[in-house]
């Protein structure tokens, strides 16, 4: 590792993404985050000696940039007085509720938004500093969403891409927000704007003509197909693209292959007791994901007996996550009280019909998850792609196991045709889903799970990651 300082504005790539793919512990010790962005973006920007510009995680820790094979880590640092309002505030109380088809109310903050932009500006000024002649940097969702624009002002020497991770709503949502018209100009200062979905970026180009003066195109957007475009008034134009994420798919195939996780997962399946049949959720702890949904769905088919209570268990694992945030700690409550009521109606002792762990998982063990889990529930309001969903079917080259998936993921545009699609909304739908994805003839179950494991195969992180920088012009 060595120090950075020295090297100013000489990267020709840059990602610029609110966290670094490091994150600072609390004795100043540098912790690598395994996340599929960082797997998919380090091997490219480390062979172009490129740079990743981010907040290393803390409140108010300020830690040289440094070096580290070949990657330059530029951290920017946040006060903790600015994570409440730009982090916890603006991105995950106003845009995030927003962006997510309002399943919770958006606060609209007049002063969470001047320290938005405030933080926006810093990461920009970073991005400046930190880049080539020409450089290209690739700016990530929707917590830096002024950032295209303001690094535009002032590098206009810059290839300038951003991509979304969340949906991008629909106008008649999106047209709530206070300061819709400089989150637009914000973004419509790239030169590629990049979506999970079709729909999204539809959605994107409608907004950019009907709240600004630029002028957009009619071509459908499709994934692999024809981007659309906006012609901004200073003549720029602004290609708008769906490029679906995805995951290491290659890397959880191996390690679900691996015997160690095969004899993990039939260990598991023998701790919970041998039942007949495994359930299981993964998320993060947010409000969006419907673990209400599918914790109340599994009540109602344990209680007309369409499942045995004892020969069934549903692990959900959930991530601690944005804590701070009054409604992430309602959705925690109300969780864990739903969990604790599903158990005294259905459970016994010694044999709960819901394991539920408020943990972060390691990898692997995650993966033995994936691989004992004979019905994988992934029921969010709303999403924008969903990895988790694709993580489970990458993880089963058996192709045993069955997915339950929500209409509305990202995930569902790609996975329709071996899920089973559910509108979560609808409690019977999802009752009915988890029955038939349990109970399904496994011949039909194998012709499912093997449609959908090709295809993440084939559609994996480095594929999107590869896209997105063709797009933007990069070889
Ligand atoms: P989001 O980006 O909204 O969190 P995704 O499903 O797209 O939702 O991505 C979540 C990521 O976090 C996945 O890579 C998933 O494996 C990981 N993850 C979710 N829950 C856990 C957990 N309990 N332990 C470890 N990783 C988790
Ligand atoms: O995918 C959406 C997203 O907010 C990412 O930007 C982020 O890295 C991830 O979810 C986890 O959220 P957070 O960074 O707020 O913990």
């Amino acid at each position: 590792m060595t120090h950075a300082e020295d090297a100013p504005g000489s990267s020709d790539l840059l990602v610029v993404a609110n966290r670094l793919p490091f994150d600072l512990d609390a004795d100043g010790e540098w912790h690598r985050s395994p996340g599929g962005l960082v797997t998919a973006l380090e091997p490219t920007l480390r062979a172009r000696g490129g740079a990743w510009v981010g907040w290393p995680g803390r409140p108010d820790a300020d830690p040289d940039p440094f070096v580290e094979d070949g990657l330059t880590i530029r951290p920017v640092p946040i006060s903790a007085d600015e994570v409440a309002a730009y982090y916890e505030g603006f991105a995950n109380a106003t845009l995030w509720p927003l962006y997510h088809d309002v399943v919770a109310r958006p606060h609209f903050e007049r002063s969470w938004w001047e320290i938005y932009r405030r933080v926006n500006e810093r990461f920009a000024d970073a991005a400046a500093d930190a880049a080539a002649d020409g450089a290209t940097v690739w700016v990530q969702d929707y917590q830096l969403q002024l950032v295209p624009r303001l690094l535009r002002e002032r590098r206009p020497d810059l290839r300038i891409g951003f991509f979304l991770h969340i949906p991008f709503p629909p106008a008649e949502l999106f047209a709530q927000l206070p300061w819709r018209r400089p989150v637009v100009d914000g973004l419509l200062g790239a030169d590629v704007v990049g979506f999970q979905t079709a729909g999204g970026a539809e959605n994107f180009r409608r907004v950019a003509a009907r709240l600004t003066e630029a002028s957009a195109d009619d071509v459908p957007i499709t994934v692999g197909g024809d981007p659309g475009h906006v012609t901004a008034p200073d003549g720029r134009t602004i290609t708008i693209g769906a490029h679906p994420i995805s995951v290491d798919a290659a890397d959880l195939e191996a390690i679900a292959r691996q015997d160690d996780t095969v004899e993990r997962a039939q260990a598991l399946r023998h701790e919970l007791g041998d039942p007949r049949t495994v359930l299981l959720g993964v998320d993060r702890l947010d409000y969006t994901k419907g673990i209400d949904v599918r914790l109340q769905a599994y009540a109602e088919v344990l209680d007309d007996r369409r499942l045995d209570p004892a020969e069934t268990v549903l692990i959900q694992v959930a991530t601690p996550s944005r804590e701070r945030v009054e409604h992430y700690a309602e959705t925690r409550d109300a969780i864990e009280l739903t969990v604790g009521r599903v158990n005294g109606e259905y459970g016994s002792v010694g044999h709960p019909v819901v394991h539920y762990v408020h943990q972060s998982t390691p990898r692997e063990e995650l993966v033995a998850f994936f691989r004992a889990a004979d019905v994988m529930l992934v029921t969010p309001y709303r999403d924008g792609m969903n990895l988790v969903a694709k993580e489970y079917v990458a993880s089963r080259p058996d192709g045993a196991g069955a997915l339950v998936l929500s209409e509305f993921t990202g995930a569902a545009d790609e996975l329709g045709e071996g899920a089973f699609l559910v509108n979560p909304h609808d409690l019977d739908a999802v009752g009915d889903a988890i029955v038939t994805a349990a109970t399904q003839d496994p011949a039909d179950a194998r012709r499912r799970m093997e449609h959908m494991h090709a295809h993440v195969l084939e559609n994996d992180v480095e594929r999107w990651a590869e896209g997105f920088l063709a797009a933007l012009g990069v070889t």
